[in-house]
């Protein structure tokens, strides 16, 4: 019986795309072997910055419907939204009056994000890392799978479960292990190989949905920007060819091999002929899972009863957690 526990998150602020599917969803899936796992929507993470709340409600949904698609056992595991769970909210605030300003000023994606603009942003969106590391640590979570960028949120995380216990004394939060894919597919905008592909991004042509139907993937990477050279024999002569570099490790992630041994079947050929394949491959791996998500999805009572089931059991296990820590700061219970 597998008893290390993971726990991991997902906003649901837009449809999944591929890169979710390659960068987190598909390695969710692995972990359910070895762990008992939790997978979280992170409702309360998305509102940190403006969600139209009719599209929240649906992007809950799908994202929901797309890991149930892609083979997230909700019956073994636990899949639930945030908000459902009010342990998050009680630890997050606690974790708001442990973490110090300083922390916070150090993180780097609030700075990306933010930019010139910061005082524009929501307070939320600047402690949001503290919310993290209440959803991990109100299940004391062992292990949590996260893509690169969101290590340093792991490493706050760490530092606010020690410095809680060492102010109160108490040997109370585990330190947890952040589990990054060693073969971390950082899959790239379809129009911009520099730039991350997101859900968030304006522009559909960027991306490829998991709920995109095959003519829809054709087009999108019949148009995906590319440059006149043909594929190279090394990876190395990528380098300087984002967009070409970026087909090549859709490719490869998705047949679970290499870039080089992509490229010893490529070497040579124009993307006429690579794209063809790459559409084929792309095809084969997103379409089964977007239609069976948009199955799902027109049973809307059903996801809601896995949604609550997976709420009322992630209750189950931080309440008491939560409950301890109120008693330890000195709340009366
Ligand atoms: P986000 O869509 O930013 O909420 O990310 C959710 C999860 O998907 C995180 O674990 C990310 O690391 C992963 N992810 C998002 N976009 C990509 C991408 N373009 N390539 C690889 N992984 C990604
Ligand atoms: N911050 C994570 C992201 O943007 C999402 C997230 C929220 C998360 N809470 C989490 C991930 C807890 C892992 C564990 O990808």
């Amino acid at each position: 019986m597998p008893t290390q526990r993971v726990f991991s998150g997902i906003q649901p602020s837009g449809i999944p795309q591929l890169g979710n599917y390659l960068g987190a969803i598909r390695h969710w899936v692995r972990l359910q072997s070895d762990y008992s796992c939790l997978f979280c929507l992170v409702d309360m993470h998305a509102i940190t910055v403006w969600q139209n709340p009719e599209e929240l409600r649906h992007h809950t949904l799908t994202q929901a419907a797309v890991l149930l698609a892609s083979g997230i056992d909700a019956q073994k595991h636990i899949l639930f939204n945030q908000s459902a769970v009010f342990a998050h909210a009680r630890l997050g605030w606690i974790f708001n009056c442990i973490t110090r300003l300083g922390w916070l000023n150090r993180m780097t994606q609030f700075k990306d994000k933010t930019g010139k603009d910061r005082e524009n942003y929501s307070s939320g969106l600047y402690v949001y890392p503290n919310l993290m590391a209440a959803d991990i640590l109100a299940y004391k979570a062992t292990h949590v799978p996260v893509g690169e960028d969101q290590k340093q949120h792991l490493e706050l995380t760490n530092d606010i479960a020690q410095k809680f216990n060492h102010d109160y004394s108490v040997a109370f939060f585990p330190q947890v292990k952040p589990l990054i894919p060693p073969t971390a597919a950082r899959i790239m905008s379809l129009r911009d190989g520099t730039k991350k592909m997101s859900k968030s991004d304006p522009s559909s042509q960027s991306r490829i949905d998991l709920t995109d139907d095959a003519d829809t993937i054709r087009l999108k990477i019949r148009r995906a920007k590319t440059d006149t050279a043909p594929l190279p024999d090394h990876s190395n002569d990528l380098t300087e060819r984002p967009e070409a570099k970026n087909l090549v490790s859709i490719y490869a992630a998705l047949t679970n091999t290499t870039i080089d041994h992509v490229l010893e079947t490529y070497q040579g050929k124009g993307f006429s002929v690579f794209k063809e394949d790459l559409t084929e491959v792309v095809i084969n791996a997103i379409v089964p899972i977007g239609q069976e998500a948009i199955r799902l999805l027109k049973n809307e009572t059903y996801l809601l009863e896995i949604l609550r089931n997976g709420a009322d059991r992630a209750s189950t296990l931080a309440n008491p957690v939560v409950s301890e820590v109120e008693k330890i700061v000195g709340f009366l219970s």
